[in-house]
């Protein structure tokens, strides 16, 4: 391996770190790697395995214990995790708690696309609630006003890691017997009381896209502490089979060839029964290998992520008669994603973004704005609780910047003397 790192030197893999001020770009978010996460790749595909093998392993065992979550289910991605997570939730093997057609599943419109997705593909009414400014997330205060007798689950993400209020909205689930599904593909390490995001729902899902706070390329995962979840995950992510083999391995039940499926002639082959209708949504060893060398540094990830946080927000202080800051969630300690700013009035968003990007300063929306209003989502069957006032404001008026590991101090030195620049001129 000592070749792979001399190799990645002479081919220039890493980028350069001198930072030059209007010319070096200082994007939202990147992947941080070093020849750690190209060792372990490799080594992975030097084992000639390649599907999920002993690197996956590993990386359950890291991931597991990081969260302290009893299952990890490992898959190609963020969306496909939410798509398991709720598909989960309509096995028939749930009996009466499964969610059926026509259930109603509250969330909110300022997402990213795949967290309501899944509800829409399997005919369920996605809900939306307004959020609260400047936190980003469901104003709970709605939450309870828009249970019905058809609500069956709450799905929100915690938005950009500020984790939302989970002591309320848990509250709420077990008083009404509502499943919650925690999407955490923004909040990797997030902290609400003592317990990781991702340890409060049903199930939670992560994503490793190179954006997010650790990276396999692609991939992502689904986690829960509920065995027959896990099984059902499991069988939904595996092409819906009712067989648990590992691959490579054959007859784990004893049974394989004795039993009565269905309709299916006795004795059919175990391997070829399928008790979900699935998908094949498993990741690879070599995204395991990259995602094992990640998360040995996913706690310095999340020192930095923070560490740039606090020095925006510091720095972008002096602006407040101009834009409103993040407030992060109370009882919480966050894993931020990315800074988010809204506007106030008089100030023009696109104006602020343009003179940003003219500057080399990557911007970003907050995903969807609202996602009602999105040309896809053109007669797909929805409520809107109440009103999405704060959810409009933010389509309008918020963008976000960014604080992953590879920003330095003198970046976010130089991106606060651009936003002082950009108010000089507006004044
Ligand atoms: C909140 C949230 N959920 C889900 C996803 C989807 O993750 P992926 O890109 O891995 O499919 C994203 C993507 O950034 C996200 O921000």
């Amino acid at each position: 391996m000592d070749n792979v790192r001399k190799l990645a030197k002479e081919e220039g893999v890493f980028p350069s770190s001198d930072f030059m001020p209007g010319k070096s770009a200082i994007p939202v978010s990147g992947k941080v790697y070093d020849s750690d996460e190209l060792c372990s790749g490799i080594n992975a595909v030097l084992k000639g395995w390649w599907t999920e093998g002993i690197f996956t392993e590993n990386f359950i065992k890291k991931f597991s214990s990081f969260l302290n979550v009893k299952h990890v289910i490992p898959v190609n991605s963020g969306s496909s995790a939410n798509l398991l997570a709720f598909a989960a939730l309509t096995s028939p093997l749930l009996g009466d708690k499964r969610i059926k057609k026509s259930d109603e599943v509250l969330t909110v419109a300022a997402c990213f696309p795949t967290t309501v997705n899944p509800i829409i593909f399997y005919d369920c009414i996605p809900v939306f609630m307004d959020i609260n400014i400047p936190d980003y997330n469901v104003n709970v205060e709605l939450l309870e006003e828009a249970i019905t007798k058809k609500t069956r689950a709450v799905f929100l993400a915690h938005t950009l890691g500020n984790p939302f209020n989970v002591k309320k909205v848990k509250e709420l689930c077990k008083k009404h017997g509502l499943w919650l599904v925690e999407d955490c593909c923004d909040a990797l390490g997030s902290k609400y009381g003592n317990d990781f995001a991702g340890s409060f729902g049903d199930v939670s899902t992560f994503s490793f896209y190179p954006a997010h706070h650790i990276t396999a390329g692609e991939g992502g995962a689904v986690v829960t502490n509920n065995d027959l979840l896990n099984k059902i995950i499991l069988s939904l992510r595996d092409w819906g089979r009712d067989c648990w083999c590992k691959t490579g391995h054959d007859n784990t039940c004893n049974k394989r060839f004795n039993q009565k499926h269905g309709s299916l002639p006795f004795g059919y082959d175990h391997k070829y029964v399928y008790s979900h209708a699935g998908f094949n949504l498993k990741w690879t060893d070599m995204q395991a290998g990259i995602a094992c060398a990640q998360m040995d540094k996913l706690s310095d990830f999340i020192r930095k992520r923070n560490h740039n946080f606090k020095r925006l927000f510091k720095g972008l202080s002096k602006f407040g008669k101009y834009l409103i800051l993040p407030e992060k969630e109370e009882n919480s300690v966050p894993s931020w994603f990315g800074f988010i700013i809204t506007v106030k009035d008089g100030v023009d968003r696109t104006e602020l973004t343009k003179f940003l990007e003219k500057h080399k300063i990557g911007t970003r929306l907050l995903f969807a704005g609202n996602v009602t209003k999105q040309p896809y989502f053109k007669g797909v069957k929805h409520v809107v609780h109440k009103n999405l006032v704060n959810t409009d404001k933010v389509m309008n008026n918020s963008f976000w910047i960014g604080v992953y590991p590879g920003i330095t101090d003198e970046m976010i030195d130089y991106v606060i003397e651009v936003f002082g620049e950009f108010f000089k001129k507006v004044q």
